[in-house]
């Protein structure tokens, strides 16, 4: 596996893959990986020639007051992991290098980033789409991965690589659990024992809530009280949101039909957690 902190290298190095016939592959992380992470690698590994993965903790996308600085890095471990999972290359960029000093331009996707925790998180979802579209700029994929934990997150970039044209296809990875269904995360890490239990009944919620749309609930307001209900009875538990959506544009819905977004996002402690399952079938 090759390192580099260059820009130019990795635009060379690719270039040279494209031009030998490898379809590229990549995937976008901010290190701390965990199955999850190693999950859509091993799925790029399959699907493309040359494996690039970023590490990069983009301080565009935490709020003042968000974890930014505590953020888990641990670049050793990291990079034992890629080598291990066969990633021929590493961007893991300065932050100097990526924001210049006189750095003045911002993407926005204007409609479902609005929405959930683009409402909870003002600015995160710029600072994605700014930090995404840079990379893909960078390192010019074929073919870019993104988890379903992120479900929203990966909506967006969906959407502003067909708005913006963008060459890369957005593939969709499931989201990869614990033993006791708890998504992973890099923020679990932030747990307390006792939260870290408690957590697992925002799992147990998203179940109730597909259980109830199998059964024929077709009311996501009757839905969302069941699923709060759970949540509530967790003494750390402090609910952000739990939502019922379209699962093509998130936006609002009366009445459960067709694939639907079922998510939520939930504070334990100071750790605020998001999980969501997609629900295709009535
Ligand atoms: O999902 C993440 O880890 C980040 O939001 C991403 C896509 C790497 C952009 O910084």
């Amino acid at each position: 596996m090759i390192t580099t902190k260059s820009i130019a290298k990795i635009k060379k190095l690719v270039g040279e893959s494209r031009k030998n016939g490898k379809t590229v592959g990549f995937v976008p992380t901010m290190g701390a990986l965990h199955k999850g992470h190693l999950s859509l690698i091993d799925k790029a590994k399959k699907e493309s020639d040359y494996l690039v993965v970023s590490i990069f903790i983009n301080p565009l996308q935490f709020g003042p007051s968000e974890d930014f600085k505590k953020y888990p890095r641990n670049i050793k471990k990291d990079k034992q992991l890629l080598k291990k999972h066969e990633v021929n290359l590493l961007f893991y960029p300065q932050a100097d290098k990526i924001y210049t000093p006189d750095f003045s331009t911002f993407v926005q996707e204007k409609k479902i980033s609005k929405k959930l925790c683009g409402k909870s998180r003002p600015g995160h979802f710029q600072g994605v789409t700014t930090i995404v579209t840079k990379l893909f700029n960078i390192v010019q994929p074929d073919l870019s991965y993104f988890g379903q934990k992120d479900y929203q997150q990966a909506l967006i970039i969906k959407k502003i690589a067909k708005d913006l044209n963008f060459a890369t296809k957005i593939k969709i990875a499931p989201t990869i659990r614990e033993k006791d269904k708890l998504a992973l995360s890099s923020r679990n890490a932030y747990l307390s024992r006792k939260e870290r239990k408690e957590s697992r009944a925002i799992y147990r919620a998203l179940t109730q809530a597909k259980k109830m749309i199998k059964g024929k609930e077709k009311n996501p307001k009757i839905i969302i009280k069941e699923m709060k209900k759970i949540i509530t009875k967790e003494p750390a538990a402090k609910i952000d949101y739990i939502e019922i959506r379209n699962a093509k544009n998130l936006e609002k819905i009366k009445t459960i039909e067709g694939k639907t977004f079922i998510g939520a996002a939930v504070y334990f402690g100071k750790t605020r957690l998001i999980d969501n399952i997609i629900v295709s079938k009535n």
